[in-house]
């Protein structure tokens, strides 16, 4: 299958926080070398660079993977002192850091503190022969936060997208087979859709203003909260947009429903502090990508059986698409459909990726639409609360 990388945004704007890219997501993990693996066997990643021991990190190790404009980037520490073991200690595996690409991070982060933001670290410049990387980080909810990026010389974003090295302290690695297996067989996963964050009761509207505030997202418009308020969803969720395209980051908090509700039961796990509770990759083509995903094993969320009696009706009647993909093949690979006034979606949820019942995934294939699929919510949280009985966590 083939894969169009997202087109960087130009920066030509005086704001110091535009956004360029997402230049990557940081996971604190318990193993670094073992979430590498797992990470490109099931979803395709190629394991590209790596700074360990042998590199000259002598407080973590982290593996940078790639798949599409996806870089993540899973840190373990080598010392119980390091902060990621204590997080890892309290949150399980989970995401730390969405980081932005920026042409100034110093520039970024002061504009961000003068906008109220809390700073979890300073300027930092590494430099050598290659080039210059500056980071400078902010609190956001929870435990997470964002790190602003400027590079400079050869660590320049396309040349990093390119396949260039990441930082400072990075090697390529040199033999890992899966890379070849997964260049034959791609996943297609592109870039970052969106990454949801969960709250505590109260915290959303909270949040919501931060990301105005702080970095200048809206709120997305195509979105309405009153959709998932039903008895079953049991949450509440607003959706704000960095604009450009370039991400959308929708805050979740629990709501009082019949049941728990899937975002009490995270911060259960989490000792009640917020985080990020799904990262939603896009892909182009649902079908190959969800059928070489579970060909890999991947464990995604099982739908009712009945959620394909109604859906044509649903999409393609009342909502006018025209859903170009093989409708069987959907039914048979268990992908989710949804249609609003401007196309068409596919989506599908993987179960947790770890033994908590926290951090998952979603793949998302966009036909024009550019909303999040309210119509599955209920069938969704249908499954969700037979997985939480599961757990004895309803
Ligand atoms: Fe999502």
């Amino acid at each position: 299958m083939t894969t169009t990388l997202p087109i960087t945004n130009p920066v030509r704007t005086t704001d110091p926080l535009a956004l360029a890219d997402v230049d990557h997501v940081r996971m604190y993990v318990g193993n670094a070398k073992q979430a590498a693996y797992f990470y490109a066997h099931a979803f395709g990643f190629q394991v590209e660079q790596f700074a360990d021991l042998t590199t000259g990190s002598r407080e973590e190790a982290s593996y940078l993977l790639r798949q599409g404009n996806i870089r993540l980037l899973l840190t373990t520490g080598l010392h119980a002192s390091h902060p990621a073991c204590n997080e890892v200690a309290l949150y399980g595996d989970a995401v730390k850091d969405i980081a932005f690409t920026v042409l100034d991070a110093t520039a970024a982060w002061e504009r961000a503190l003068k906008n109220g933001a809390e700073s979890a670290q300073s300027p930092r410049e590494t430099t050598d022969a290659i080039g210059s990387v500056t980071t400078a980080s902010i609190k956001t909810f929870g435990h997470c936060v964002h790190t602003f990026v400027s590079r400079r010389g050869g660590y320049a974003l396309g040349k990093m997208r390119e396949g260039g090295t990441f930082m400072p302290g990075f090697a390529p690695t040199k033999c890992f087979p899966l890379n070849a297996y997964n260049a034959a067989r791609p996943c297609g996963l592109i870039c970052l859709d969106h990454c949801v964050g969960n709250v505590g009761l109260g915290g959303m509207n909270q949040w919501v203003q931060w990301y105005a505030d702080i970095l200048g997202f809206s709120l997305f418009k195509h979105f309405d909260d009153r959709d998932i308020s039903t008895e079953y969803s049991a949450l509440m969720s607003k959706v704000m947009d960095s604009g450009s395209g370039l991400i959308k980051i929708p805050i979740n908090e629990p709501a009082t429903g019949k049941r728990k509700s899937q975002v009490q039961e995270y911060l259960d796990f989490t000792d009640n502090i917020p985080g990020v509770q799904h990262l939603a990759f896009r892909c182009e083509d649902a079908l190959e990508t969800v059928a070489e995903l579970r060909h890999r094993g991947v464990d995604f969320l099982r739908l009712p059986e009945s959620y394909y009696d109604r859906v044509w009706d649903r999409v393609e009647g009342e909502l006018h698409a025209n859903v170009r993909e093989d409708h069987d093949r959907i039914k048979e690979l268990g992908i989710l459909v949804d249609a609003d006034d401007e196309g068409y979606l596919l989506q599908l949820f993987t179960m947790p990726l770890q033994d908590r019942p926290t951090l998952f995934l979603e793949i998302i294939c966009r036909r024009g639409s550019q909303s999040f699929g309210k119509g599955n919510f209920r069938a969704l949280f249908e499954s969700l609360e037979i997985e939480q009985a599961r757990r004895g966590n309803l």
